[in-house]
């Protein structure tokens, strides 16, 4: 299967932001947020370009989204969205401003969600069903990155949270692609090292995914490539180096062009799993997550993980098996060199005392929960016992 999507238009450069100067007939703009984009003065900058050109925009400021942000959330900003009455939704800030801008946004749009009391309910039968199909957003949708990481711009999906069920899951509709995504470098110049390395690190989860998902395709894969060269040379310099501007470049390209590339990334619903049930940083559960996955499209992805391994200089062997390993190998050590160690070990740091088992058995609901609601790039596997034998290799990773 050829895929590929992308949002209608992109501005990336350094500066883009200015192009919001250059938006017809802006009159009400919603700017979903967090407290942090306030404080920070990144709402004022927008608010300013925006008023530059048309004096007379009235902003309505939603900032309280969540870190994961929660069904709850979501509600209370289509609340203060419907009493706005917008005709532009803006969000700024890492994937959760985005993320919760894309589900208030698309809310509006779907008639039958006024009956649902928790989104995870509708996302169990998520992007196949064909409420999800006709869901239309009512308002023109801008976002806006602040880190170089989640690729959340681009993408049709969300992932919230839900309290009534504890877990994290994806929340999907074609119809939650942006218009217009601004990719401005120069918001994450000065980035400290740790939010640098989970982005990036989330990043390089992406394009790994999706070059080794059996799905991939000529187009996904030569972009996916390109990002992960882009992010072993750059991230080591945007993190000892916060203000190098072309390290902050290669960086905002790579993450943003990681997700507009082709199928969803499969490891990511157990690494959303590994993330609600111990609270382990998203970008962490992802790079525990990934040697496994390389490892089991080992056979079925050969050729890509070839491609992978010269990207990254891995060696290859020409057996299906060991160059899988060698490649899962070169990953484990990029990502340990940016301080992050094993999973047994930042489960022990958490206070989990937890086998192998009971932290496999623990993942099987919550994994199966999420392939339901979007299209994976395949799953890593549909039945309990395929998911737990995943698991229980990720968990043996050292
Ligand atoms: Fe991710």
């Amino acid at each position: 299967m050829q895929w590929f999507k992308i949002p209608e238009k992109i501005y990336f450069e350094a500066g883009s932001i200015g192009y919001l100067e250059k938006m017809p007939d802006i009159e009400r703009a919603f700017i979903v947020t967090d407290e942090g984009m306030v404080k920070l003065g990144y709402v004022d900058r927008i608010i300013y370009h925006l008023r530059k050109r048309q004096k007379h925009v009235h902003c309505e400021i939603f900032s309280e989204v969540e870190s994961d942000p929660s069904f709850d959330t979501i509600k209370k900003g289509v609340e203060q969205m419907n009493i706005f009455n917008p005709d532009v939704i803006i969000a700024i800030g890492g994937g959760s401003p985005m993320d919760a801008a894309k589900a208030v946004g698309l809310i509006t749009g779907i008639r039958e969600m006024e009956e649902i009391k928790d989104l995870h309910d509708y996302s169990a039968i998520g992007s196949r069903s064909a409420v999800a199909a006709k869901a239309k957003r009512s308002r023109l949708l801008i976002t806006i990155p602040t880190t170089a990481g989640t690729g959340a711009e681009t993408t049709q999906s969300s992932v919230l949270t839900s309290a009534a069920h504890g877990m994290k899951y994806s929340f999907m509709s074609p119809a939650s692609m942006a218009d217009l995504c601004i990719v401005d470098p120069e918001f994450t110049i000065g980035m400290p090292a740790a939010p640098t390395i989970h982005t990036g690190l989330d990043a390089l989860a992406h394009c790994i995914e999706g070059v080794v998902g059996i799905t991939t395709n000529e187009y996904s894969q030569m972009i996916d490539l390109e990002c992960i060269r882009k992010i072993w040379t750059w991230l080591p310099v945007a993190v000892s180096d916060p203000k190098n501007v072309r390290a902050r470049e290669e960086m905002a390209w790579a993450a943003h062009n990681a997700m507009t590339a082709g199928g969803s990334a499969n490891g990511h619903a157990i690494a959303h799993a590994i993330g609600s049930k111990y609270h382990i940083i998203h970008a962490m559960a992802c790079m525990y997550t990934i040697p496994t996955v390389i490892r089991h499209f080992g056979e079925a992805s050969h050729e890509a993980i070839v491609r992978l391994a010269q990207v990254i200089n891995a060696p290859i062997y020409g057996d299906a098996e060991k160059d899988a390993d060698s490649v899962a190998e070169k990953v484990k050590a990029f990502y340990k060199s940016f301080g992050y160690t094993t999973l047994q070990e930042t489960l022990k740091e958490k206070g989990y005392e937890i086998s192998c088992d009971e932290f496999a058995e623990s993942l099987i609901d919550f994994t199966l929960d999420d392939f339901k609601s979007r299209v994976w790039n395949p799953p890593i596997h549909e039945s309990r016992e395929a998911v737990k034998e995943v698991c229980r290799k990720i968990y043996n990773e050292k």
